[in-house]
């Protein structure tokens, strides 16, 4: 009997997956704010401007029509001919709409496509630090993620030696990388990463590029990989640089033989993406002054945490080359992130994510700060960072 109940109560193995640190400094911000105190929130890498005004008033447009029906499994045609449009206009890369797959952010991406892609058993390579969700999406399919440590020494990315090395130690069907990276902010440079495509697809390792911080590059163009192999999945969202988080509408560049398996999964598993988000999405890509215009002020925020942090003591971060995140290196002051990340928060009200959640390894040294934020905020941050690490 006892046994019974155990069996109707238990979880799956496949669902411990960790929690999101980051969680925990937002429920300590809050009860700072609710008992009076002033959080400068650096801690969640979302946008704090809304969407494009433009997708805004479709979106409105379209419910005043009443019915909200599903759409087709793939996405909208006339949104995947935008988005295939996009490539043509920002990368000088053809793509047929065909191959373009609408998604429940990027999020969803990720699960189509490792179900499409991979076998319960199959090793992914992915790197740390990197976006905690890659390694947990592919544990809970079965899948066993592999980390590939980066460092200063390879510029904080996967090197094609580092691919080559991993996969005879440990035979890999896939790859993924991110450029723009979360948590780090750095990029892979055009030739690197089509250098890295080149290998992993000589070896038979499948190359996923997560491309949802692209349009986010300030040290030099981000290239996508549909530039350098029509076999490479594409990841995108519009949550990032169209600010559009909470919308739950991104995008897939998949190669033909993929499209229609990930099509019969989609009507599976989710019948199709939300009707609204995908009418403000096509309508997202009339807004890009506006857009600029938020890429900007990230422009100036990034200039502030670059010229001021050393100053208020954090002087060793990661390159920031895009997103919207700075990648402190703390060990000067700590082994413990989590505890400096709660201290910063308790003693300074600034809120930031400690490394531990992107990095199991040596995460422990490192502090991520999002700077989507305001100008305003920034420079204050700054200012409480020197006066707290001065106090000691
Ligand atoms: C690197 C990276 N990939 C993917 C995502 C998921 O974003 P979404 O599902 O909103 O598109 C995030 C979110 O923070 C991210 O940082």
């Amino acid at each position: 009997m006892l046994d019974a109940v155990k069996a109707l109560l238990e979880p799956s193995r496949r669902s411990e997956v960790p929690p999101f640190m980051v969680m925990d400094v937002m429920a300590a911000a809050a009860r700072i704010e609710a008992a009076g105190g002033h959080v400068i929130h650096m801690e969640v890498g979302q946008p704090a401007a809304p969407a494009p005004r433009t997708a805004i008033a479709a979106a409105q447009a379209a419910l005043v029509q009443g019915r909200v029906g599903y759409t087709e499994a793939l996405g909208i045609p006339s949104l995947r001919a935008r988005i295939a449009k996009h490539y043509a206009e920002s990368y000088g890369v053809a793509l047929d709409p065909a191959r373009v797959v609408v998604t429940t952010g990027s999020s969803g991406g990720f699960i189509l496509a490792f179900l499409a892609m991979f076998e319960p058993g199959d090793r992914v390579a992915v790197t740390v630090p990197g976006y905690p969700p890659y390694r947990h999406i592919l544990t809970a399919l079965g899948c066993e993620p592999v980390l590939i440590e980066i460092s200063q020494a390879t510029r904080w990315s996967i090197t094609v030696d580092a691919l080559l090395e991993t996969h005879r130690r440990t035979p890999l069907k896939g790859v993924l990388v991110a450029s723009p990276a979360n948590p780090t902010g750095t990029m892979m440079r055009p030739e690197a990463l089509s250098e890295l495509i080149a290998a992993a697809e000589r070896e038979g390792i499948r190359f996923i590029s997560d491309e949802i911080y692209h349009r986010l590059d300030y040290a030099f163009p981000a290239e996508t990989a549909a530039k350098f192999s029509d076999n490479a999945v594409i990841i995108n969202s519009f949550s990032k640089y169209f600010c559009m988080t909470g919308w739950r509408v991104g995008w897939m560049v998949a190669p033909e033989a993929l499209v229609r398996p990930v099509e019969r999964l989609q009507q599976n598993l989710a019948i199709s993406v939300p009707t609204l988000s995908q009418v403000a999405a096509a309508a997202a890509f009339e807004g890009r002054e506006e857009m600029e215009a938020v890429k900007h002020g990230y422009e100036e925020n990034r200039r502030i945490l670059v010229d001021g942090l050393p100053g208020a003591g954090l002087t060793k971060f990661l390159p920031v080359d895009g997103a919207f995140y700075l990648y402190a290196d703390v060990s000067r002051f700590t082994d413990d992130s989590f505890d400096f990340a709660q201290r910063m928060l308790e003693e300074a009200g600034v809120a930031a994510t400690p490394g531990i959640d992107f990095d199991p390894i040596d995460g422990k040294h490192f502090v991520r700060f999002c700077y989507a934020g305001s100008a305003a905020d920034m420079r204050e941050a700054v200012a409480r960072i020197g006066r707290w690490l001065q106090r000691g």
